[in-house]
């Protein structure tokens, strides 16, 4: 299942990740990063928070995420935040931590309306793949308040920045109950990436379409085709949050809404958190076997080199006996290592 693909994909990544640590090798494994883009109030920050599994963003109506959110996911034994804004604090109450983050914003925008400058989050917790997602200000039409003119223009830009690295998989969310001919997630997304390689449409809210209407043929990718389709998502809606209703009662009664509906019930694959967890779990394991075997034949070169240097230091005789001796460790922990790696990983690339 997918929670074993998790936990297989998790012990490798440890392991690389280790290996590298130890060895110094410069080589690196950068995992994607997972930016979430959309319309106002669309559902970004639900979303976001569902795939981390925590509640710690602020969420809302009109613009209440005005500055990028940076979080870090970092697997640990204990489960806490960090704030780069007050690095000695671990955080483990998570209403602290929305409460930093709407300060920290406040901070950021007291003199504009949105600031491009993230607040950086790290979320250590042994749930989680270490990766990073980010969730950013949502695009709007018409400056509202003191909102300067080119308010549009300016998250425009700070999303295209954020977006553009073609190490980034963009989750463009489109609320079900607009038209998605509509979407700016889906235009801004298009802009950085026209075939759609690392756009996945996530549509929120289907639980408040008109009554008769559905999404179907959304998520069947018969009316704006995505290379990876679409997922339909029921995230807490405003009162569910001021009500306190749980992440995991929230996925409960998701899960119910889809098996009760007519049309839903029978689109299993493209509906759901959870669906939308595994999509991106998916798309990682996709992107690491992909890398694989660069990091392989690189790890391999650099233990040829290690040997010649070995080969060529025991033909010294005068040499320390006590340095050859700690190099052979440091060259069988390396090779190790390095086959502890890649023993038993199947690192083609999954073409399903
Ligand atoms: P953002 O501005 O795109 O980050 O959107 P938020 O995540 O802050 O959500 C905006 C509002 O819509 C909040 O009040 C959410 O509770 C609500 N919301 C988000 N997704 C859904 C959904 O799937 N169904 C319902 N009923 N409400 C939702
Ligand atoms: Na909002
Ligand atoms: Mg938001």
């Amino acid at each position: 299942g997918s929670n074993e693909e998790m936990k297989e994909l998790v012990t490798v990544i440890n392991k690389l990740q280790d290996a590298f640590a130890s060895t110094y090798s410069g080589v690196n494994l950068e995992l994607p990063k997972i930016a979430v883009i959309g319309g106002q109030s669309a559902g970004k920050s639900s979303v976001l928070e569902s795939v981390a599994g925590r509640d710690f963003l602020p969420k809302g109506a009109g613009i209440v995420t005005r500055c990028p959110i940076n979080l870090q996911m970092i697997p640990d034994e204990e489960e806490y935040v960090e704030l780069l804004e007050h690095p000695d604090v671990r955080y483990t109450d998570f209403n602290d931590v929305k409460k930093v983050i709407a300060d920290v914003t406040d901070k950021e925008t007291a003199d504009k309306a949105v600031s491009s400058k993230p607040i950086m989050l790290r979320f250590y917790s042994p749930h989680v793949l270490q990766l990073t997602l980010v969730d950013l200000p949502g695009l709007t039409k018409i400056p509202v308040g003191n909102q300067p003119e080119d308010i549009e223009q300016l998250v425009h830009d700070m999303i295209l920045e954020y977006i553009k690295p073609s190490n980034t998989l963009i989750l463009a969310v489109t609320p079900a109950t607009e038209d998605l001919a509509n979407s700016d997630a889906l235009k801004l997304a298009r802009r950085v990436d026209p075939e759609g390689e690392r756009t996945i449409g996530v549509l929120t809210k289907l639980d408040l379409m008109d009554k008769g209407t559905d999404a179907r043929r959304v998520l069947e990718n018969k009316i704006y085709p995505l290379k990876r389709g679409y997922i339909g998502v029921v995230n807490r809606s405003q009162k569910d949050v001021e009500e306190k209703v749980d992440l995991r009662e929230a996925r409960d009664a998701e899960e119910k809404f889809f098996l009760e509906h007519a049309v839903y019930r029978h689109m299993t694959d493209r509906v759901g958190t959870k669906t939308l967890q595994r999509v991106l779990n998916r798309q990682l394991q996709e992107h690491i076997r992909e890398k694989l075997p660069g990091i392989r034949s690189e790890m391999i070169k650099q233990k040829a080199d290690l040997q010649q240097k070995l080969q060529s230091m025991d033909a010294l005789e005068d040499k320390d006996i006590n340095d050859n001796a700690l190099l052979h460790q440091v060259m069988a922990r390396f090779t190790k290592t390095m086959e502890a790696c890649f023993e038993g990983f199947d690192y083609s690339v999954d073409t399903k």
